[in-house]
Formats: C-alpha cells, sequence, structure tokens
C-alpha cells in the first residue's frame, strides 16, 4: 500500500446499518459498521479480549458488540462495557479495538492508509459525474491490485487481448501516447492507428493534445475511462491482499436523465463491460510476479510509458512517505536528546 493515501475500498451500499461486516481488505481482516447517526466505522476484525472477530457480533446501541463475552465497543474502539464486570464496573483501557480514518464519498467507502492526523487532503474522484447516473459491478481478480492498474493504462494490448471486441478495428500502431503526471492524477491520450508501414510516433514527439484525455488514474486505486461529457467508466482496484484485488466497475451516463430507465440503461452497457474486463482478467492474472514494480523483471516499449510512469510514481510516492517518516521519527529523537540533556545531572 502506498501511505497516507485514500483507499476505496468498498461501496457504501454494502455495509447496511444496524450489523457489522467483515472484509478483507488493504491485507487485513477488517471490520465495517454504521453507529447511530449511520456514520461509517472500520476496525481491524479482531476483539481487543480474546481476539474473537467482532463482525461475528451485532452493533448495539451505537457500538459493536463482539459475540463471545458480550464486550462493547464505540466508533472510536473504545471500550464501553465489560457485561461481566457489571454494567457500572471497570471498562479498562487496555480494551481499545484498533480503528482507521475512513469516509464515505461518491458512494464509495474511503480507508487512509496511514497514521490518523489534523487535515486529510481531498478524496482522490473523478469531477463532472455528479449529475450522472450509474451501475456497478464487481469482479475479484486473482492478483494483486497494481496489475490491474497496470492493465488499464495499457494502450498496446487490445487488438490482442480485445481482438473480438474493444480491439478489433485492429489499430496495432502506438503513437505516443502523450502522458501526463500531475497531482497524482496520469492522464493519457491514446491515438493508435492501423500499421500502414510508418513508424510509431515517440511519446515525446507526439504533440499536446487539445482534446480531454480518455485514460485518467488517479492514485492509489481510481481509473476513468472518459468517452465524452455523457458517458464513462470508473473503475476502482480495492486491495485485499497481495494476490488477490476486488474491482468496482461503474458505468456512468446521463443520456437517459429518468432514474429507473437511465439505471437500466447503464446496466445494459455493463454486460458489455464484463465481457471485456473478462477477457483482461484472464491475460492479467497470469502475470508474474502478481504485484508489479519496478525491477521485476519487465522491459517496456515506448508504449508503455502510462504504465512505467505508474510504477516510478507509485515508487516515490512510497519513498517519500518512508522518508518523511524517518524525519519524524529523527526530529522525535531529537526532542528526546534535548529533554535529557535538560535533565540536572547529578554531580
Ligand atoms: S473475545 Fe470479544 S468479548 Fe471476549
Ligand atoms: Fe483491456
Amino acid at each position: 500500500m502506498i501511505p497516507n493515501m485514500w483507499y476505496a475500498v468498498l461501496e457504501s451500499n454494502e455495509v447496511k446499518p444496524g450489523k457489522p461486516y467483515g472484509f478483507k481488505r488493504m491485507n487485513e481482516e477488517l471490520v465495517f459498521w454504521r453507529d447511530n447517526e449511520g456514520k461509517i466505522v472500520v476496525m481491524r476484525d479482531l476483539c481487543p479480549h480474546r481476539q474473537a472477530k467482532l463482525s461475528l457480533g451485532k452493533v448495539v446501541d451505537g457500538n459493536i458488540q463482539c459475540h463471545f463475552h458480550g464486550f462493547q465497543f464505540d466508533r472510536k474502539g473504545t471500550c464501553q462495557l465489560v457485561p461481566a464486570n457489571g454494567r457500572n464496573g471497570p471498562k479498562p483501557k487496555i480494551f481499545q479495538c484498533w480503528t482507521y480514518p475512513v469516509q464515505e464519498a461518491h458512494d464509495f467507502i474511503w480507508i487512509w492508509s496511514g497514521e490518523p492526523r489534523e487535515e486529510y487532503p481531498p478524496i482522490p474522484f473523478f469531477e463532472g459525474l455528479e449529475n450522472h447516473i450509474y451501475a456497478t459491478f464487481q469482479k475479484q481478480w486473482n492478483t494483486h491490485y497494481t496489475r490491474a492498474v497496470q492493465g488499464v493504462l495499457d494502450v498496446s494490448h487490445l487488438p490482442f487481448v480485445h481482438a473480438k471486441t474493444i480491439g478489433r478495428d485492429g489499430k496495432t500502431l502506438v503513437n505516443g501516447p502523450y502522458t501526463t503526471l500531475e497531482d497524482n492524477q496520469i492522464q493519457v491520450w491514446v491515438s493508435n492507428q492501423p500499421d500502414v508501414g510508418l513508424p510509431a510516433i515517440k511519446p515525446t514527439e507526439v504533440p499536446p493534445p487539445n482534446t480531454p484525455a480518455a485514460l485518467r488514474f488517479k492514485y492509489p486505486n481510481v481509473w476513468q475511462l472518459w468517452i465524452n461529457d455523457q458517458l464513462s467508466q470508473v473503475a476502482v482496484f480495492a486491495p485485499i491482499d497481495d494476490e488477490n484485488t476486488m474491482l468496482y466497475v461503474r458505468n456512468y451516463q446521463r443520456l437517459i436523465k429518468n432514474p429507473i430507465l437511465g439505471r437500466l440503461f447503464a446496466q445494459v452497457g455493463n454486460i458489455y463491460n464484463r465481457y471485456v474486463l473478462h477477457e483482461d482478467e484472464e491475460i492479467i492474472v497470469s502475470q508474474r510476479p502478481k504485484k508489479a514494480d519496478l525491477d521485476v523483471g519487465e522491459r517496456f516499449i515506448p508504449g508503455d510509458r502510462p504504465i512505467a510512469l505508474y510504477l516510478k510514481h507509485r515508487r516515490d510516492l512510497i519513498l517519500a512517505a518512508q522518508q518523511a517518516e524517518t524525519a519524524t521519527e529523527d526530529a522525535a529523537e531529537d526532542v528526546q536528546h534535548e529533554r535529557f540533556d535538560a535533565v540536572p545531572q547529578a554531580a
């Protein structure tokens, strides 16, 4: 995981009020539930008493209640009741659940992959979809989410993997692609063409386009295929663990404004999208190692620029977060030393 980022991990409607739900995400067993106000809570799915799964319990009076001995914890993970100690008995502080910073936006649940802080950056989502109607499907892939992200930034696979669907026009020659990286967003302008014997134009030689980018990716795990102002697809690659990813694919449209018909229209589009995604799945889950990274043996062509850029910036973000952490630790150590130095020494 890239530290200190908002990861979309579930759709909002996967966590209904009134009971806890256990999901594996971000390499960890987690429990999701809603308090009395409907606010989402995420905790490690582990009771601090004797380590049973909290997701087997209930939501009672806005707290989560463990099924084993009935301990109750509030949304901050603080123990509010130890039944065996009596209603007014002690609730020792050691019974503290591990909670995560969490937000809900755009009908997704987002987990912060770092320490809690005062202020957070905005949720990384795409603008201009507020008045669209969407339909989602989900599919689990047996690979690390980095492979799935690479797959949707790959502009040279279409005539092969999708020879019968979106790549049937046989545009094997990859000009560019013109690719930008700004504010943790990669944008790719695709300009493939049939091979008529001309050399491919290098990414550095493609003139800057004056149209919106077709492919957009926001770190850490959200992607958009922009077709036009009326039609878009959005995919979230929710990390389950090192070998599994849950894909949420949404078809957004605003051609049909009636909510029921509009949703139906989006759902029908997803039948095709699901088929196309299945074509990707077969080949992408075959890639080894399952987790993509720089220097795991992949070799790139100019047309792979978006993929290489994705990996490089991912690495940069991880390194920057690690350096920031070391700097904080060093600063904390300095403070310790200063305190120590300030202690009057015995003569
Ligand atoms: S294990 Fe949860 S209350 Fe005992
Ligand atoms: Fe594909």
